[in-house]
């Protein structure tokens, strides 16, 4: 794998994908000391100054598990950072995420030309989240160090592009770490992305459906009970094309097959209803691979159960 030098190998080759309002400290902990990466968004932490509590506890609940098992394989933390004119909090963020030496940031939207300098000044490793072959070379000029591919079917803001299509392209001008989203949920989707050339899967929606995840009840039994017809995309919640659950859009007073394209396109009485339902407090972002989940479980017994069905599936086309 190309993975960077000094990072303590993973049990299972996945980042716990970043959740707004749902990944929290209780979730990164699980994940890290499973072995695979945690990440959460900094938005998360409200008000902002809460962002320096939740890095002490993680890193110091880190440390303590390392210290009573010093033999296990504890994962590096990222935490997600939003590139935008509209985010006041990313340059208070990231003076947090300096001062505890946060080992991966994970930047959405805007190439982050002027965040790479200021994390690798404290050995830190940028991955950009990119949909398109035309932002992965912004970001790769931009000097990050990973690159994650937001293909069909992922959760929340997702693109278009097939995983089969996409990864090509990208190595055949990236040779780094490149992680691969969009309806991973079981041991052998992670084999798969492997399998297609990324280093590592980038799994959402399989840990909402967790003890740990910061979601209500309701939304998390909708994902169980989801498929992948169960999920709508659409620009009319965000601006932005995301995958969404339909029965939330139902339970919202919505119709999930006649949502407009645009704001543009709304009638006045769609518009007051988008203003009135809010993305994913009300909308809830899950992607295709629903249908694979079928239970809510700790996140411990969840990478446990990936990390078997990774080297069964492993095995079994080995011909082991
Ligand atoms: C409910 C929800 C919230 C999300 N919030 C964020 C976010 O705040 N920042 C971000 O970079 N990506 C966010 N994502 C996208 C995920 O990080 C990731 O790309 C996606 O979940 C991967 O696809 P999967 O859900 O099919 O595994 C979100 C996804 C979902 C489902």
């Amino acid at each position: 794998m190309a993975w960077p030098d000094g990072l303590p190998p993973l049990s299972l080759p996945i980042i716990g994908a970043p959740l707004f309002i749902i990944s929290n400290p209780d979730l990164v902990i699980a994940q890290c000391k499973n072995g695979v990466i945690g990440a959460f968004p900094a938005l998360n932490a409200r008000p902002m100054d809460a962002l320096d509590d939740w890095l002490t506890r993680i890193r110091q609940e880190l440390a303590a598990h390392k210290a009573a098992h010093p033999q296990a394989e504890i994962a590096p933390f990222a935490v997600n950072q939003i590139v935008h004119p509209s985010n006041d909090r990313l340059a208070h963020d990231l003076d947090l995420c300096a001062k505890h030496e946060v080992p991966i940031i994970i930047t959405s939207l805007s190439a982050p030309r002027e965040i790479v300098p200021r994390v690798h000044a404290w050995r830190g490793l940028v991955f950009h989240d990119v949909i398109n072959v035309r932002h992965a070379k912004k970001a790769i000029d931009a000097g990050v160090d990973g690159l994650i591919l937001v293909c069909a079917g992922a959760g929340g803001h997702a693109g278009t592009l097939s995983p089969f299509a996409f990864v090509e392209e990208i190595r055949k001008l990236w040779g780094g770490p490149v992680a691969l989203a969009g309806a991973v949920t079981t041991g052998r989707g992670v084999l798969a992305a492997r399998a297609l050339g990324a280093d590592l899967a980038y799994v959402g929606t399989r840990f909402i459906a967790t003890e740990e995840a910061n979601a209500e009840a309701r939304y998390k039994r909708m994902i169980v009970e989801s498929d992948a017809a169960g999920i709508v995309y659409s620009p009319y919640f965000t601006g932005v094309h995301g995958n969404y659950l339909r029965q939330s859009v139902i339970d919202a007073g919505l119709d999930p097959d006649h949502l407009p394209e645009s704001a543009k396109a709304m009638s006045f009485e769609q518009a007051k209803a988008a203003e009135a339902v809010k993305a994913w407090r009300d909308i809830f972002g899950a992607g295709q691979g629903v249908g694979a989940i079928d239970d809510i479980l700790p996140a411990a017994a969840v990478i446990a159960r990936m990390r078997r069905e990774y080297l069964a599936a492993r095995d079994s086309l080995l011909g082991a």
